[in-house]
């Protein structure tokens, strides 16, 4: 098997769980896997090089919550917002309108088109969810036509109730038959907890049957206000709650508490509920960024996902997500580039093949077109990606 050794790296943040920083560095793939990590001084031999001119590289950002697949856009409604108004769940009917109407082939090109875009500002893993289409056939295919093109799917058709139809009666839709349908295509299932979308008792029903068909879980939690989210979620055990702007101290107190299993430095033990903060949709939402300095000084593992979608987030860009968790939610550079990568690799399940540099994982690379990684935060909006490797391929 053909071996490529990229080298010249300027320093390297491998993301291991000793948080290894390297100088001057190499990094060996093999058949789309890491195979070596090291000083370039003492690199193997290899039957290609490529030279990356004293940049640095990160593992490729796993982002671990976005909605992709629709239609249209809501520039009036985030106008609007900026001109006072308050978010309101109601938006999502909007795009659901729009969705409904493309053909297969018009909503799968928006899906890969938005994906290359990821891509191509490092995310070389990337979630996706459904819950643009509301009802039983259009549920189930924009699951079948955007799994081929996403790394993981989730469930989202307890996103609205949509409008005249009833609360139990839909739910009852979500959790029997729209279940059923989609079970074979995702990976998670996910439910809006909030106030205006799915009460606690809707939520319930839909978690429990996920756990009845034997699909990881996810929760949307207390985004607008203070709820039941993140319980739920605790209770059961779903991978990650997402959100999570509105906290309370037991709130803060459960998440840790299924940590407690988990060996940090040796990344063993049993995985909790990972607390996943969006920041690109707090600021376009003006909402109060998610206390992600008090979950992870509280021993709450937290991720950084996108949150792309056209009405509370419309940016795929984790460059900025982290600029963002440094600049305003106090997480040290360290910290915010461990939750764009690892962090969102625990929160879908995936942390023993992506979201560090070691040995055995997928050779997924971002080079930044900076000398060390701190230019992220110090250069906020500059595009920093130089180009990215994903499964060992220069794919951007
Ligand atoms: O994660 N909160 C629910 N879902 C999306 C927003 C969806 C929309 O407004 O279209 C979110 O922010």
């Amino acid at each position: 098997m053909a071996t490529l050794l990229l080298t010249n790296i300027s320093q390297l943040n491998t993301v291991d769980a000793a948080h290894t920083v390297i100088a001057d560095a190499a990094v060996l793939i093999e058949d789309g896997l890491i195979s070596w990590v090291g000083a370039a001084a003492d690199a193997p031999a290899a039957d290609e090089i490529h030279d990356l001119g004293g940049r640095a590289v990160l593992p490729g950002w796993v982002d671990s919550h976005s909605h992709l697949i629709f239609a249209g856009d809501r520039a009036e409604e985030f106008a609007a917002r900026m001109a006072g108004q308050s978010y309101a769940a109601g938006g999502i009917a909007v795009t659901t309108e729009a969705t409904r109407s493309q053909t297969d082939t018009q909503l799968a090109d928006l899906v890969s088109a938005r994906r290359r875009e990821a891509l191509s500002m490092g995310t070389t893993w990337m979630e996706t969810k459904t819950g643009y289409g509301l009802n039983l056939s259009e549920e189930t295919r924009h699951a079948a036509l955007a799994k081929p093109l996403v790394e993981n799917l989730t469930f989202l058709g307890a996103h609205l109730v949509p409008a005249g139809q009833d609360a139990d009666e839909y739910t009852a839709l979500v959790a029997g038959p729209m279940m059923d349908a989609v079970a074979a295509n995702v990976d998670f299932v996910d439910v809006f907890c909030e106030r205006g979308a799915f009460n606690e008792e809707l939520t319930r029903t839909v978690l429990t049957s996920a756990v009845a068909h034997g699909i990881a879980t996810k929760v949307h939690g207390n985004q607008l206000g203070p709820g039941p989210g993140v319980k739920l979620a605790v209770e059961f055990g779903s991978a990650s709650v997402d959100h999570v702007n509105y906290l309370d101290e037991d709130d803060v107190q459960a998440l840790a508490g299924t940590w407690t299993g988990w060996d940090a430095a040796t990344r063993t033990g049993s995985a909790g509920t990972v607390a996943t903060c969006l920041p690109a949709c707090d600021l376009s939402t003006r909402q109060p960024l998610a206390p992600g300095r008090e979950l992870l000084d509280a021993g709450v593992q937290i991720a950084l996902a996108s949150n792309c979608n056209p009405g509370t987030s419309y940016t795929s860009n984790m460059n900025f997500c982290v600029a963002t968790a440094v600049l305003q939610m106090h997480l040290s550079l360290d910290e915010a580039i461990e939750a764009a990568t690892y962090g969102g690799a625990l929160a879908l399940g995936v942390a023993d093949k992506v979201g560090s540099v070691e040995v055995g994982k997928r050779a997924d690379l971002h080079v930044l077109d900076a000398p060390v990684a701190a230019h992220l935060a110090y250069r906020p909006g500059m595009n920093l990606t130089h180009s990215v490797y994903q499964g060992g391929a220069l794919v951007s």
